[in-house]
């Protein structure tokens, strides 16, 4: 099979053809004078070095609720003698009650409020590090 010269130069003609009109009927009639400075060449932007593609973040797997141990469990049931003026919850931080994450803490602020002066006999130290137990759970990380 050869190549018809005769069909080739038809389409190029039209092409031609195609593009002529295209540019005559982008050219406005009432054209302002061309200005004066030569557009700059477009300055070639560098080509873009290749972005690796973000390593897909692994989906954190939801954190189970870390179930409370005895001892915060216990503190729970203790600290309800101290939601009166400290809050329902530690998290909270009514009076400063997020620093009883330890015993002596707890037991340095019984001392320290006359309020709490009841509590230096009312709970025992195993009370006091359930407390605090609970309070870490609550307000710390
Ligand atoms: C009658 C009210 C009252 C009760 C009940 C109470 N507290 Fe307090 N507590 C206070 C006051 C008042 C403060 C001092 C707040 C301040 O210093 O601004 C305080 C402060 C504290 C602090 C912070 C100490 C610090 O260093 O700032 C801790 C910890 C604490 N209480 C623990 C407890 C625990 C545990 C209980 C329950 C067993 C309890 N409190 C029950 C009134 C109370």
């Amino acid at each position: 099979m050869t190549t018809d010269p005769g069909r080739l130069t038809l389409a190029f003609a039209l092409v031609l053809a195609a593009c002529g009109g295209a540019e005559k009927a982008d050219t406005p009639s009432s054209a302002s004078p061309p200005a004066t400075t030569p557009a700059p060449a477009p300055v070639p932007s560098p080509a873009p070095a290749p972005v690796p593609a973000p390593a897909p973040a692994p989906t954190p797997a939801p954190t189970p609720a870390p179930a409370p141990s005895p001892a915060a469990q216990r503190g729970a049931v203790l600290y309800q003698e101290c939601v009166d003026c400290h809050g329902i919850d530690p998290e909270i931080g009514v009076r400063g009650i997020y620093k009883g994450v330890t015993a002596d803490v707890i037991v340095a602020a019984y001392r320290r409020v006359s309020t709490m002066n009841r509590f230096l006999a009312l709970y025992s130290d195993g009370d006091n590090e359930d407390l605090a137990a609970y309070i870490r759970g609550r307000v710390g990380p």
